[in-house]
């Protein structure tokens, strides 16, 4: 499709995301042509820089770019300029709205604009306030979108709020709620390998299914962002988002087309489906742990509490794990399990699909948990997909062994994998909705993990059991799989 000619604004223009992620995404869409001539990134915050510095700052010395292409970045600093306001102050509104008509008729562009709040989430109420107060949320003379970082909201409360007051000042449509995890090629091939396969969507239920696990395992710790973590925890930091929406493309039903209303609202049945958690069960089935200083691979690794930004007697979990239930036709009984956690052995996201034994075993006489047939998800890194089966070893005798049955996206040559946020903001530029999450599912992802944050909060007695930087979590964690020697799958 053609990308029509609009200017891409970002909020938090010197910001980390913007140097790491966005602007190297827009390059990148840039480089491989579906950036119109009539394109300019117009970053926006508080320090003042001209153009030809924030060029310097975001292109041509961005250490996130490829600083050996010199001429290929000087050709696209030209699409890049700069405006400072005080994004807390209306002034600066009228500033940038008159920055913005400059452009418009400088550069032939038809007043299309994407406003990409990269701020402190404190900042979205008002900055989008503020864009409607000087009308920049009109699409009388070109369309107005907004991107919103995460998080969104803090709680249940706080994300209703914000919801609530970005409805006043723009439509749903014009909403672009950003999860980078929907962006990342391996995410969008859940649907693809359900839907497009006849294999495995017979067998994509209570019936052929015993559990679903989801692993989003990080191997670094807080590093620079302490003092961000600290107030949020891995719940809402991984969980009320990114594994949220991965169990909602897993478990949703056949959407009957593939456009963003449809696909978003299988997903929000999901979500509807999620039976909350009581007490009880968050006493049990959900597990919080933070890591300690140790010795991992011989290198000394320090503890959470020891960590820039964080309090010394912080609570805040850097792992989480919980046990829940899909009170649907397609998943009664089936429990879903899902994990992340700093500090692990390992980076490793994949989504595991445990099919149940055979009734009866004609090759042993007991069943063995590892035989059990699995589909894997590698989501990152080594993208791609196993199915595990028995094969019998060759010889005498019948003996069955597990194998791998494996593809690899790095076996596709010449395929060019886009970055999760270079996908995601093309969509946005082309007005495709389908990989952001809707207003109504954020909210419902919110009220499942809100009664487990406030639990947390107010009864000291749930404890936050620490584990050694370089495991799997707490011993809890690791144990909670129901079913005889049944464990997590801690791939390596
Ligand atoms: C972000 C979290 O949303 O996702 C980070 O704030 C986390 O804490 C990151 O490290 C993980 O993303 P990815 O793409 O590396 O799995």
């Amino acid at each position: 499709t053609k990308i029509e000619d609009q200017v891409l604004v970002i909020f938090g223009a010197s910001g980390d995301l913007t140097m790491r992620k966005l602007i190297p995404a827009v390059f990148n869409l840039y480089k491989r042509g579906f950036l119109p001539q009539n394109y300019q990134v117009l970053g926006v915050s508080r320090t003042h820089y001209t153009d030809q510095e924030y060029q310097k700052l975001a292109v041509l010395e961005n250490p996130h770019l490829p600083t050996l292409e010199k001429d290929e970045l000087a050709v696209f600093a030209q699409h890049v300029r700069y405006q400072a306001i005080d994004t807390a102050d209306i002034t600066g509104y009228h500033t940038l709205k008159e920055r913005l008509d400059n452009l418009f008729k400088e550069c032939s562009i038809s007043k299309n604009c994407i406003f990409y709040l990269s701020t402190p989430p404190s900042l979205y109420e008002t900055i989008g306030a503020n864009l409607s107060k000087v009308g920049l949320n009109k699409e009388s003379d070109g369309w107005k979108r907004v991107i919103i970082e995460k998080p969104f909201g803090y709680d249940l409360a706080s994300a209703n709020a914000l919801n609530e007051r970005l409805l006043n000042c723009f439509q749903e449509n014009q909403l672009y709620r950003i999860d980078h995890y929907l962006g990342k090629e391996t995410v969008q091939n859940l649907l693809v390998t359900r839907f497009a396969n006849s294999i495995f969507e017979p067998l994509w239920n209570r019936n052929y299914i015993q559990r679903v696990e989801i692993t989003s395992a990080e191997s670094v710790g807080v590093e620079k962002r302490g003092g961000y973590y600290d107030k949020s925890g891995a719940m809402r930091d991984m969980i009320q988002n990114h594994l949220l929406q991965l169990v909602a493309l897993v478990a949703m039903e056949p959407p009957a087309k593939m456009d963003a209303t449809s696909i978003r609202n299988e997903k929000d049945k999901v979500f509807q489906a999620i039976r909350p958690l009581t007490q009880e069960e968050i006493r049990k089935d959900v597990i919080r742990g933070q890591y300690m200083a140790s010795t991992y691979k011989e290198e000394a690794m320090t503890g959470y509490r020891e960590e820039t930004g964080v309090a010394p007697e912080s609570r805040t979990e850097t792992f989480a794990a919980i046990k829940f239930f899909i009170d649907n036709w397609r998943w009664a009984d089936v429990p879903f399990y899902i994990r992340t956690g700093k500090k692990l052995p390992t980076r490793v996201s994949e989504v595991v699909i445990h099919f149940k034994p055979n009734h009866h075993h004609l090759f042993s006489d007991k069943k063995l948990p590892n035989q059990q047939n699995i589909l894997v998800f590698r989501i990152q890194p080594n993208e791609g997909i196993l199915l595990k089966f028995g094969l019998k070893v060759p010889g005498t005798g019948v003996n069955v062994e597990s194998v791998n049955m494996d593809f690899l996206y790095e076996d596709l040559s010449n395929t060019y994998v886009p970055e999760a946020y270079e996908r995601l903001l093309l969509d946005c530029m082309q007005g495709d909705a389908t990989l952001y999450a809707r207003g109504d599912s954020v909210l419902k992802a919110w009220e499942f993990v809100d009664p487990i944050l406030k639990a947390w909060k107010d009864d000291p007695s749930i404890p936050v059991y620490g584990y050694p930087a370089g495991t799997w979590g707490p011993e809890n964690a690791m144990n909670m799989i129901e079913g005889e020697g049944l464990k997590w799958r801690n791939p390596c």
